[in-house]
């Protein structure tokens, strides 16, 4: 499935894969439709002493016969309902309600990895141990299929006495599925229910079971245990284990086939909040609206306010500029890196040239000669035959041969099978510009191999030019060590940040292609309803990947340190993490094959051996996101809808998004109209930051590495003297730049050393 088709505001699984998603959109059969009713409960009227018959009276007044599907506690003071818009309109001119807002459908969107993040070091397994088996990871996703081996549960104590969850039982899911590693698991389909009708036990589990693969995927590369001799058809061997092995889950199942609800999603946040997790990973992405709005910001606000570190994915809609979900400053936004593993196949030209592309292929061709090959575009009837769209193909010009189909529009792997259905015996996926040299392998149904866009517009050209084109494809073994990685993927959805733009994201980036996790018994391994084959593991990718393996290294650093919060975890991943390869050369960007940004990576590669010793936090409280939200400039009751607090910003202070206290800078310039050639007094910005000493005492002191001669950068003071632990300093950073062509960007780096730990913050400059 492509991200960039889906223009609809919706979440979506962040997976840059799956087809089970586009099943045809069922008609709702109800006039009715969901929405979220957020209640003044600090101005409740005094005649009710109990704040549910307040909301059912409200309710009861503008509908006899609505029902509430759920009440919310932690995520919000109010309850989601049915309403005829009608009706949501009256609701909202009721005194005591504080908005209305339409439900949102959201759709959706290791053997290799521990050792490519250093985790195997036996130094590193010995520090991070500590306190580990006391974490619980809750997963927001498609459920889990509790057989999987990674939940094997030999070796982990007693479930920690801080859980307060449950094992839900339904369809196919009993109290034994749940033991000491998947200690808890819920489902959420009240709000699905009542927009889609009752759930169909046929072809879904209602329980927390999850039927789709994805689910089981990000929670095992959480937190799963260590599993050897793990693969998928024989690729990628080796012990699979998730982030933190001692780590608990706790899985929460909100999407369903038809797509993950607001309402449900709310109440499972709100669940996950009383059940005691300690980091909540959601990949899952929304839109992109104010956060007041926003269903993951409201919910992840209440989270991290009960100190819950939450992780959500950066979405797949790179390599495009801005176009981010997950933005918000509490929440640790990841994108998406390759690893050091290929999956080689090798496609042969008939003029004797050969290509490396990726495949997850285990077969071979039916014949070891050429076979024919033609482009996808010359033998459809639709103007965009080219992408293998369903019966596009007309099959008389594709049976018996190769086909090249181009990505984009429909899932990799349908492809495939549109050309397997037009009687086509092979197929290239060929890339375009948009992703440039990015190769994810699939396990497709038939031969096929990927190419990167160099090599593809060559196999066209040798297609478009040859009388009787011809080709072979043929797959390799798991290859390791391949260099250079990481790469920020092309999917990886980039910033700026379009809600605030002066707060960089994504935050940092993590292993998110081709990446082995655990998989469900329910579909094979390309999740289409046709594949029969039964996997344990499978390799998919997407930022639904990299944002589970920064989950489970938050818990692997909470192990460590019980008592950082979640914004100090966060500052840890941060500071640590890495930008350049060994040989100093920046980190590269596949789509461009240019060195990446700070706007593709965040502060960098999560590195999370070094994070478990930071030297120095940016800490961050509750409080100083209420101070966000004055400067927003946002209202009383926009501060309510998030933050459930009776708030009134100070009119004296001067709040600034640019003192919040974050681990990174993005510093937008305001190029003045008229102004051409930027000929006109510099600007001056200044930034506030304090830092909190997590280790020995010690003298830090800044250095500044830029490459903008046209941004003056100044750091006061520039040496810090920690005395204690826990103890904080300040620091200001004054940017002073002449005005240059809106639209130029350009980077530095900020680094606070006591010699032996470096602090680091990327700050990104954009002239508008
Ligand atoms: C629970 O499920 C397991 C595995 O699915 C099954 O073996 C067991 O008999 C079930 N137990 C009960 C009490 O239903
Ligand atoms: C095949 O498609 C390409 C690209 O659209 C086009 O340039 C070429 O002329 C087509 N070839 C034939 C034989 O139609
Ligand atoms: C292509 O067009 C022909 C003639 O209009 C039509 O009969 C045929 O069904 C089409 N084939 C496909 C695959 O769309
Ligand atoms: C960060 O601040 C919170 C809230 O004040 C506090 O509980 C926590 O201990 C601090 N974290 C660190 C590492 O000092």
């Amino acid at each position: 499935m492509n991200m960039l088709t889906l223009k609809y505001l919706q979440l979506v699984l962040l997976l840059v894969f799956s087809s089970r998603y586009t099943i045809a959109e069922k008609k709702t059969q109800y006039s009715k439709s969901t929405f979220i009713i957020h209640m003044d409960k600090f101005n409740m009227p005094t005649s009710f002493n109990n704040h549910l018959h307040w909301y059912d009276s409200s309710l009861k007044s503008v509908s006899d016969s609505a029902e509430m599907i759920y009440t919310y506690k932690h995520v919000a003071h109010g309850f989601s309902t049915r309403l005829t818009t009608q009706e949501a309109d009256l609701l909202a001119k009721q005194p005591g309600i504080l908005s209305v807002m339409p439900e949102v459908r959201y759709e959706l969107h290791t053997t290799r990895t521990p050792e490519f993040l250093g985790l195997n070091r036996a130094s590193t397994v010995l520090i991070a141990s500590g306190k580990q088996s006391e974490v619980i990871v809750g997963v927001l996703d498609t459920g889990v299929w509790p057989e999987l081996k990674s939940f094997d549960d030999t070796g982990l104590g007693p479930v920690p006495s801080s859980w307060k969850g449950q094992c839900e039982t339904g369809t196919n899911f009993n109290l034994s599925n749940c033991n000491r590693k998947l200690i808890g698991a819920r489902y959420f389909a009240k709000g699905y229910e009542s927009a889609y009708g009752p759930i169909d036990e046929t072809l879904e589990s209602k329980s927390p079971r999850d039927d789709d693969g994805h689910g089981s995927h990000t929670s095992t590369t959480a937190a799963g245990s260590a599993i050897s001799g793990a693969n998928l058809f024989g690729f990628a061997s080796g012990t699979a284990r998730g982030m933190a092995t001692q780590a608990r889950v706790a899985a929460y199942k909100v999407c369903w086939l038809g797509g993950c609800f607001t309402s449900d999603i709310a109440a499972a946040i709100d669940q996950a909040i009383e059940d005691g997790v300690n980091i909540l990973s959601m990949s899952i992405g929304g839109g992109t609206v104010d956060y007041y709005k926003d269903f993951v910001a409201i919910g992840t606000f209440a989270a991290t306010a009960h100190g819950i570190l939450v992780s959500n994915s950066a979405g797949n809609s790179g390599p495009s500029q801005g176009t981010l979900s997950n933005v918000a400053p509490w929440i640790t936004t990841v994108g998406a890196g390759t690893i050091d593993r290929d999956f080689p196949a090798y496609v042969t030209l008939g003029n004797g040239k050969q290509y490396l592309g990726a495949s997850l292929y285990n077969g071979k061709l039916p014949s070891d000669s050429p076979l024919p090959l033609v482009y996808a575009g010359n033998v459809s009837n639709d103007s965009s035959g080219n992408l293998c769209a369903e019966g596009s193909l007309i099959p008389r010009k594709v049976s018996g041969k190769i086909v090249i189909c181009d990505r984009g529009g429909t899932a990799r792997v349908a492809k495939g099978l549109v050309v397997k259905k037009a009687g086509g015996i092979g197929m290239i996926l060929s890339n375009n510009e948009q992703y440039g040299e990015e190769l994810v392998a699939d396990s497709f149904l038939l031969p096929a191999a990927a190419l990167g866009e160099k090599s593809s517009n060559e196999v066209k050209k040798y297609v478009f030019s040859s009388p009787n084109p011809t080709a072979k494809i043929a797959f390799g073994k798991t290859q390791l060590g391949v260099q250079p990685s990481p790469l920020v993927a092309a999917f990886s959805s980039r910033g700026p940040n379009a809600i605030t733009p002066k707060i960089l994201k994504p935050d940092l980036i993590a292993p998110g292609v081709n990446i082995l996790a655990g998989w469900t018994g329910a579909v094979g391994p390309s999740g289409l309803d046709i594949d029969t084959r039964h996997v344990s593991f499978n390799i998919i990718s997407g930022t639904s990947m990299s944002c589970p393996h920064v989950s489970g290294l938050a818990a692997f650093i909470k192990g460590a340190h019980p008592d950082w919060s979640p914004a100090a975890i966060r500052s840890a991943l941060m500071t640590t993490a890495y930008r350049t390869y060994k040989n100093g050369q920046t980190i590269e960007d596949i789509a461009t094959g240019l060195p990446a940004t700070p706007f593709d990576y965040g502060a960098g590669h999560v590195d999370p051996v070094a994070a478990l010793d930071p030297g120095l936090v940016y800490n961050a409280t509750a409080d100083d996101y209420l101070n966000f939200f004055c400067a927003l400039k946002y209202t009383q009751i926009q501060i309510k809808l998030i933050a459930r607090r009776d708030f009134t910003c100070d009119k004296r202070k001067n709040y600034r998004v640019e003192d919040l206290n974050y681990p990174s800078f993005a510093v937008p310039f305001e190029t003045a109209s008229g102004v051409k050639g930027g000929s006109h007094a510099p600007i001056t910005v200044k930034y506030q930051r304090t830092l909190r000493n997590v280790g020995n005492p010690g003298v830090y002191k800044v250095t500044v590495s830029s490459q903008s001669p046209s941004v003056k950068i100044v750091v006061e003071p520039q040496t810090l003297i920690f005395k204690g632990l826990y103890q904080d300093l300040g620091y200001t950073v004054t940017f002073t730049s002449t005005s240059k062509p809106s639209g130029t960007t350009s980077f530095a780096y900020l680094e606070w050393s006591d010699g032996k730990h470096k602090v680091t913050s990327p700050i990104a400059f954009s002239w508008t």
